[in-house]
């Protein structure tokens, strides 16, 4: 009750109305409401112990951005330059002035914070709930998530004292709930499949191809190599959350089955962090993860493959796994030059300063010559998933102008969007200008279709695509089929991968943050994708065409245009 001093001639009865500290606060998170799916149990216990972080305004953003784009680009003369880890963290790092004022805030509140980032613009501690109810005006209760029953503490609002203002960003989890719908394979087909069904296939990889996705299919009709990778300092790596764990014995059935060509002992090697683990028990196996591990070591054929599994301590929120994995990834020396991650958030559901601060980091990986690959969500127009909505919902972190987003395709003959391919334009940032001229021709093209529920001035993704429906893996011992923008995304990724090790074969440098050059000298390269839509919100959704489109983005690989696009 520090401030309580200053104000003796106050009167009780206004007091009793407002706290003694709100005329020195300002608020910088609200919402009406807890989310839907969530009840409200009751306050939370004053001694409950609260894990917050906090986010530091970041020195030089666009500094950042500047620096990302100019050794992104190919037609500047720093393409592929990449910058350090001290360089990068630079930009990001807290002005001085920044840092004394909040550590002035810190002493004065007795806090002893743990910085989470090499650029210092994260700190963490921990405080009770009475604590953290006085220090930011919060009112911290008991929620309960229906559908799991599962308690968490949250609060509608938080202040900041008014001198933090633009030295403290966010303070995180507070407002922001914690989700069950991240971005998981679509079960609209899973069904076991007999082992003489695909022996009997398996002269013809056309015709399997229609049918079901197997690896010799994809390399067949995106031209991928078969032959194996060189490099040993090339890695690919693969993100695990949401205790999915990529079973080692599934992986070995699966290349026994789908790449009788490769020794069934190639396997992964496991990076964890927050706990995680990658139990092996087949029972604990994950599909995504399967899915994730079986399609970039089954077609990135000979490259290094790192599963990273994210685990939930020191976790109070889905969102921690995505900045402690980040960030983990920010503090390597060395992190994998390609990452595959088949989850993701509602955009509106984050809050757009904790946005703004993930795709800052993303920025710092791509800066260092690390190439990000998020698969585009589920739902068509309507976002991860498939859900009622009006205006059209854009994805996290594909809204994010830093990472490269992947949508989906099924079919070969002529090979189409596929219904449910993730799609749209952020509302949280604003078209990059790599992507301009094509999302203008796309707007010209749709007109004023669906005026309103889409951002015509926002990031436009994905940003490219891969077949996406109807993948043969191997899941708790037995071929099942799956689909879902997480089947593109490794795809993809492994692509990538492959061309990372003959650039760095060759001594050159990997292709870091990709859309500079995929929108430029990789565009013609690209299969145009000129047909079909992503239906959502009750509306048919986005309709695919020629050039870059908001249903598949520029297209799906070939992979010898690629390499030449590439320099090789
Ligand atoms: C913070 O750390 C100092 C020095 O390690 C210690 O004396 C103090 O008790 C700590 N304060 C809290 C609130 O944990
Ligand atoms: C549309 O996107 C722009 C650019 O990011 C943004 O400034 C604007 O607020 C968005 N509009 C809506 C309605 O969200």
């Amino acid at each position: 009750m520090r401030a309580l001093s200053g104000l003796a001639i106050i009167s009780l009865a206004s007091l009793a109305v407002c706290k003694p500290t709100a005329r020195n606060m300002r608020v910088l998170g609200r919402r009406d409401s807890a989310p839907s799916g969530f009840t409200l149990k009751g306050a939370a216990s004053p001694d409950s112990v609260l894990n917050l972080r906090i986010a530091l305004a970041q020195s030089n953003p666009a500094g950042l951005e500047e620096a990302l784009y100019d050794v992104s680009t190919p037609s500047s003369p720093n393409y592929g330059q990449y910058l350090t880890k001290e360089e990068a963290a630079q930009f990001i790092a807290p002005s001085t002035e920044t840092v004394s004022v909040v550590n002035g805030w810190l002493a004065e509140n007795d806090l002893n914070t743990t910085s989470l980032t090499p650029a210092g613009d994260w700190l963490g501690f921990k405080v009770t709930v009475a604590q953290a109810n006085e220090l930011f005006n919060a009112d911290f209760n008991v929620y309960t998530a229906e559908s799991t029953g599962k308690q968490t503490i949250r609060t509608l609002t938080y202040s900041i004292p008014a001198q933090l203002e633009g030295h403290l960003t966010v303070v995180y989890p507070t407002v922001t709930f914690p989700k069950t719908g991240l971005l998981k394979p679509v079960f609209s087909s899973v069904k076991a499949r007999r082992s003489e069904d695909i022996r009997s296939r398996s002269d013809d990889v056309a015709s399997s191809c229609a049918d079901t996705i197997t690896p010799s299919c994809l390399q067949s009709l995106y031209g991928i190599p078969t032959t194996a990778a060189t490099d040993s300092s090339n890695k690919l790596g693969v993100s695990g959350y949401d205790d999915q764990y990529a079973n080692k014995a599934d992986l070995e059935q699966f290349l026994q089955e789908f790449r009788p060509d490769v020794s069934d002992t190639t396997s992964f090697s496991l990076e964890t962090l927050d706990g995680g683990s990658n139990s092996q028990d087949r029972d604990d196996a994950g599909v995504e993860a399967d899915l994730d591990i079986q399609y970039t070591v089954g077609i990135a054929t000979g490259v290094p493959v790192v599963f990273i599994s994210v685990g939930e301590d020191n976790s109070d929120g889905d969102l921690d796994g995505f900045l402690d994995q980040i960030n983990y990834l920010l503090d390597q020396d060395s992190p994998p030059q390609t990452l595959t991650t088949s989850y993701g958030d509602y955009e509106p559901d984050i809050p757009e300063d904790l946005a703004y601060n993930l795709c800052n980091a993303y920025a710092q990986l791509g800066a260092r010559g690390v190439s990000l690959l998020f698969a585009s969500g589920d739902g068509g127009v309507s976002g991860v998933q498939s859900e009622s909505c009006y205006d059209f919902v854009p994805e996290f972190p594909s809204g994010c102008p830093y990472i490269t987003s992947v949508g989906g395709t099924t079919g070969v003959n002529p090979e189409t969007g596929v219904y449910f391919s993730g799609g749209g334009f952020s509302n949280y940032w604003g078209t990059p200008s790599y992507q301009a001229s094509d999302v203008a021709s796309y707007i010209s093209y749709f007109g004023n279709t669906y005026e309103g529920r889409w951002n015509k001035s926002g990031r436009g993704f994905p940003d490219v695509a891969a077949q996406a429906e109807n993948f043969d893996i191997v899941y708790e011992g037995s071929v099942e089929t799956v689909s879902g923008t997480s089947c593109a995304s490794p795809t993809f990724a492994s692509v990538i991968a492959l061309l990372n090790d003959e650039l760095l074969a060759a001594g050159k440098s990997p292709l870091g943050f990709l859309n500079p050059w995929l929108y430029s000298t990789a565009a013609s390269a690209l299969t145009d994708i000129t047909s079909g839509d992503n239906p959502g919100c009750n509306t048919n959704g986005f309709t695919a065409t020629t050039g870059w489109d908001p249903v598949t983005g520029l297209g799906t690989p070939n992979f010898d245009a690629l390499r030449t696009a590439a320099g090789l």
